[in-house]
């Protein structure tokens, strides 16, 4: 299997050469030459492999179509050390829970930081390891967080060999529970640097370091941002997983509705549809920074200014710009590069707006994406319904899903939505729509308490090379 960039770079890679790299030479996103395709006979095999030998084994499936260059045996272990109940909480992994007739949700926030986050991190660690293992190499991540981001990493990289992280964070405005997330880990490869500033002010300092090409050169400087592949990849397994768990057989449909900002998320439902999972739709769902829900409605993208982005109580989900949007818009362009390269290269580059022709717009719907909007007064509706109805309490992105879900459901076909935190992440605004805290893992009860590990520091580029140096 070789990898090529959306726009149209002459290289072909192989999935390690990629694997420790963000974006293309060319600025493009990776992706493979062509989508492995199963038939029936071959889903019905994997779902008695999820049946008989559970999900480590049915992504180590999975992950074999993509992966050539790395042993069975090797990649076999790995997904056995990232999906297990010991990490997940649970042997099922991804445990449907049903809601109304043929709505359930999908678990996706059992892992160690409690969103969804931890099923592409969790293996990002192992692969990250092995990978510069087997190289001979170092890898020091350097991160900007205003919360989630950061924790998945952290949780997925502490201890590995060869890799250290170093996560910027603004002092005193994560909320008290993902500061005691990230800041309790004692692990000597994690490094939280607490700046005296706001979420920008790191990101300003990330770029800036990242900038230094030859201090990145030297001190060995790399990412975890959504834009890898392999975390993608490794999102691909749960809609499988979702799939066998919804249905009997192979002639039945499912449609998955999945709270969308940086379109990882959905891509990765797009890229398992495309292998023949029998989808029917990808309700693509967002907050009040409705970019992708523009675009499925009318066939143009428009990236918002950031005075434009709304800050809304699906934090997550506050984006202006798509970071993975190019791949899906690649494949409905027939993978024509050029015109990708003239639509994200130049259009979204220089006036922040594309619009597609009116044949392009047309293919949509052969792709199964369909897409809604919610507001926060839908998401304290959807938390109040779903807690008064079914006992359940849900988290605010998962609210988005589920409102934007009910109008597209069909009879018949079973409609996942993907929950992708849990509720004690978002406390105060499950407060606002229940009157009361939200249930929270017995694990991390009392996480508050524990001794904290960080340093602050200014917002100084200067200081934070220097952390780097004498830690790295
Ligand atoms: C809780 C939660 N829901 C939804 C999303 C959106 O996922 P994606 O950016 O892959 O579309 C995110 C990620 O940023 C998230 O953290």
């Amino acid at each position: 299997m070789r990898y090529l960039s959306t726009r149209g770079h002459p290289d072909r890679k192989r999935f390690s050469e990629i694997l420790l790299e963000g974006l293309a030479p060319d600025g493009g996103l990776y992706l493979p030459e062509q989508y492995p395709k199963l038939d029936v006979a071959a889903l019905a095999e994997l779902r008695v492999v999820l049946r008989d030998q559970g999900y480590a084994e049915l992504a180590f499936q999975l992950l074999s179509m993509f992966i050539d260059d790395i042993p069975a045996v090797d990649l076999r272990a790995m997904c056995r050390r990232a999906y297990n109940r010991e990490v997940f909480g649970t042997e099922a992994i991804v445990p449907l829970k049903p809601l109304d007739d043929g709505l359930m949700l999908q678990a996706l926030s059992n892992g160690p930081t409690l969103a969804f986050k931890d099923m592409a991190m969790q293996m990002l660690g192992q692969l990250f390891e092995y990978e510069l293992g087997r190289r001979g190499q170092v890898l020091n991540i350097l991160g900007a967080t205003s919360g989630d981001t950061g924790s998945a990493a952290e949780y997925a990289m502490k201890g590995k060999k060869g890799v250290k992280v170093f996560m910027l964070s603004p002092h005193n405005r994560m909320s008290p529970f993902q500061q005691a997330q990230m800041f309790s880990l004692q692990d000597a490869n994690i490094h939280n640097i607490a700046v005296d500033g706001v979420f920008d002010d790191c990101q300003d300092i990330v770029k800036a370091v990242s900038n230094d090409l030859a201090f990145k050169g030297r001190w060995h400087i790399g990412t975890v941002n959504s834009i890898n592949w392999a975390r993608l990849l490794a999102q691909v397994v749960y809609y499988f997983a979702g799939y066998f768990q919804a249905t009997k057989d192979e002639s039945q449909r499912v449609s998955f509705a999945v709270p969308s900002g940086n379109f990882g998320n959905i891509c990765a439902g797009h890229v398992a549809r495309m292998m023949g999972l029998p989808i029917e739709r990808l309700v693509c769902a967002t907050n009040e920074n409705d970019v992708l829900d523009e675009f499925f409605r009318t066939g143009t993208y428009r990236v918002r200014k950031t005075a434009e982005t709304h800050e809304t109580s699906s934090p997550s989900m506050d984006i202006s710009k798509a970071s993975n949007f190019e791949r899906f818009v690649f494949d409905l362009l027939g993978r024509d590069s050029g015109r990708t390269r003239d639509l994200f290269g130049h259009q979204v580059e220089r006036q922040g707006v594309f619009s597609l022709s009116t044949d392009e717009f047309a293919r949509i719907g052969s792709y199964g994406f369909v897409s809604g909007s919610s507001s926060h007064a839908n998401r304290l509706e959807t938390i109040r319904d779903t807690h008064r109805r079914f006992g359940v309490m849900i988290d605010t992105h998962t609210a988005d899903g589920l409102k934007v879900a009910r109008p597209w459901m069909q009879a018949g076909v079973p409609m996942l939505v993907l929950e992708t935190a849990l509720p004690a992440k978002f406390a105060q605004t499950l407060v606002e729509a229940l009157g009361c805290e939200p249930d929270r893992p017995k694990a991390l009860e009392g996480i508050e308490n524990l001794p904290k590990r960080f340093t602050v520091m200014a917002p100084d580029v200067a200081r934070v090379k220097a952390y780097i140096e004498a830690h790295a």
